[in-house]
């Protein structure tokens, strides 16, 4: 959801400020652009399109754009239609002033008018626009320095935003502020960098501090100060990536996408194996307490998109090993609808970005009506993680793929060490069941490896269906869950339209829409409801459906109606949503490619969604 990025020191910064547009691309990819302070002043560069647009547009104009000092931008488009006159960076005034945005400024338009009433000649239709303006507004014929100037205009800001500012009265500094969008700032060795995420500033230093909101900083080559809303100089905490660069390069492989496929049995295995400790799920320091958790009398799981897919399926095997009540919510449906949350209820928010600014303020609603949080977040330190009353972190690694799915897997492990841990404090299963399921959990990595095997006949599959226009998941139960996480993954990557059913309300309208030919992928996985399944799939067979049958080593229902059928290997049936999921991802996958779409990059999308 918009990239930002900027770079002071002493070599060329373009390079620098275009490879870290690339690593951010996956936050927006409608518009790119760059503002260097090169030999000819204050340059402004952008591109409607991804950033080899930028690069193309950079060398058409005689591409010397030398500078050791720089701020660039990656857009997922809000105000204003992709172009490059929407692009960022903008100029304030007569070309003073740059400045990058991540955020919406809500109230831009009256200050938009204020401004025109001054002279203001705005070239484009976006808030940000409204930003540069506004600091040169208020920084024209003053002493006062750039950061000064820059906290008294967020304060005139109503909204969120991540900010980088440049000035031509210090072709070295870079101003940055944040409310409600996230920034890092990347210290290295003379030299300093901001960004939207690590996976921009990590070629160059693992060194990092977190921007906290109404933060402003000054980012200059030797130094960085930054300070709270009222000015004042505040300490920050200097924090060290753990990860390096490997885990966000392709390492071999075509797309971002199936490399992280091929990462789930480590993602899951990192993100289950340190937090079992003699047989028995062990929490440490993340406030799920054996008292807290014997008094809880409501579970909410809340996320959006996948986050809420796992969810599902977190809702259903918690409400089957602890007896608690679970429902899981659409964060932005939660947060305004007046939701029931006792003193006593428990909310577990999930967020691979740990940035989604809809389950940050659902999150945030819940731990205002008393409930207690915990998130279950892959990015180490975000908005999520920090504000949370505890964290469970999914330690999948950075997923550069806009579709998650090892964030997704890493999700799903989580989730079942919650409900492990709180079956066992609540008494509802024995030691000697603790210990069975944690063996179960500690074999899911190489069951996942055994379901990886289906990747040949996956790709097979989907060369047979990818000119499809529209196919159908159906599942029950658990099976429901990953059904829908199943429809997603295909229609954001693959942009067949798809739907996942509950495999019995098919028949109540939806059915009218099969007809000779459609795609029907059937997941039944739950022996007990296999029959019931198996009804459903002969109803959409009678009408002319094409089925794929995604089920267990020990399916025993009649398979012959199906075209294709895939075994999954034996794991304890309440974990199967995390086998199921990897021939749906696949698919997709495979579908997507065949259709040349963009894998790793979907129309439309953006990784990190920090609008509502
Ligand atoms: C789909 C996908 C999205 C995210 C959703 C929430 O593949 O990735 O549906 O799951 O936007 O994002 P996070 O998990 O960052 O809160």
């Amino acid at each position: 959801m918009c990239g930002i990025v900027g770079f002071t020191g002493r070599e060329n910064a373009l390079p620098i400020l275009i490879k870290g547009l690339y690593s951010l691309e996956y936050r927006g990819y409608d518009s790119a652009g760059v503002a260097a302070f090169t030999k000819d002043g204050l340059r402004v560069v952008k591109a409607r399109g991804r950033i080899a647009n930028l690069e193309e547009k950079i060398k058409e104009e005689g591409g010397d754009m030398y500078c050791t000092c720089g701020i660039g931008h990656t857009r997922w488009a809000t105000h204003g239609e992709p172009s490059d006159r929407n692009s960022h960076p903008h100029l304030g005034g007569k070309g003073k002033v740059a400045v990058v945005h991540n955020g919406i400024i809500e109230n831009y338009k009256e200050l938009r008018e204020r401004l025109e009433a001054h002279g203001y000649e705005f070239k484009s239709e976006t808030d940000t626009e409204t930003v540069a303006h506004l600091v040169d507004y208020l920084h024209t014929g003053k002493q006062e320095d750039l950061a000064k100037t820059v906290l008294q205009a967020v304060q005139r800001l109503r909204g969120s935003y991540a900010l980088g500012v440049v000035s031509m009265d210090n072709t070295q500094e870079i101003v940055a502020a944040r409310r409600g969008n996230p920034l890092v700032i990347g210290i290295g060795e003379g030299e300093n960098m901001i960004a939207s995420d690590i996976t921009a500033i990590i070629n160059r230093t693992k060194r990092y501090i977190i921007l906290d909101d109404n933060e402003v900083a000054i980012v200059r080559p030797d130094s960085v100060v930054v300070m709270n809303e009222f000015g004042d100089t505040v300490e920050k905490e200097i924090m060290t990536v753990t990860w390096d660069m490997s885990a966000a390069e392709k390492g071999g492989y075509q797309h971002f996408m199936l490399k992280e496929i091929m990462e789930q049995p480590k993602a899951v295995a990192d993100t289950v194996k340190p937090r079992i400790k003699n047989d028995a799920v062990v929490f440490e320091d993340n406030g799920l307490t054996d008292e807290r958790l014997r008094e809880i009398e409501h579970i909410h799981i809340i996320g959006c998109g996948s986050a809420l897919h796992a969810g599902m399926v977190g809702k259903r095997v918690i409400e089957a090993m602890c007896r608690i009540r679970c429902t899981a919510e659409v964060a932005s449906e939660f947060r305004y609808e007046n939701p029931i949350i006792g003193k006593k209820d428990m909310c577990i928010v999930i967020s691979q970005s740990g940035e989604t600014a809809d389950t940050l303020a659902a999150m945030r609603l819940a731990k205002q009506a008393g409930a207690f949080t915990i998130a279950i977040v892959n990015v180490v330190s975000s908005t999520i993680a920090r504000e949370a009353d505890g964290v469970l972190y999914t330690w999948a690694g950075p997923e550069i793929s806009v579709a998650t799915t090892k964030a997704y897997s890493a999700q799903l492990s989580a989730l079942y060490l919650i409900s492990v841990k709180i079956a066992r404090v609540r008494g509802l299963i024995s030691i000697g069941d603790e210990r069975a399921l944690c063996a179960e959990l500690q074999r899911l990595p190489e069951c996942i490896e055994q379901t990886l095997k289906c990747q040949s006949d996956m790709q097979r599959i989907a060369t047979l269906y990818a000119n499809r226009s529209s196919v159908f998941f159906l599942g029950r139960g658990l099976d429901y869950a990953a059904a829908l996480e199943a429809s997603l993954k295909l229609k954001e990557i693959s942009y067949i339209h798809s739907e996942a059913y509950a495999a019995g309300e098919l028949k109540h309208g939806t059915i009218s829409l099969i007809e000779e030919g459609t795609l029907v992928v059937a997941l039944a996985t739950q022996p007990a409801l296999f029959e019931k399944t198996v009804s459903n799939i002969r109803e959409v067979v009678a009408r002319g459906a094409s089925v794929v049958l995604v089920t267990t080593d020990d399916f025993t229902g009649d398979e012959s109606v199906c075209q294709h059928i895939v075994r999954l290997p034996k794991c304890l049936y309440e974990f199967s949503a995390s086998l199921s999921i990897i021939p749906m991802q696949l698919l997709a996958y495979y579908i997507a490619v065949e259709r040349n779409c963009d894998v790793d990059k979907p129309r439309n999308l953006a990784k990190s969604v920090t609008v509502e």
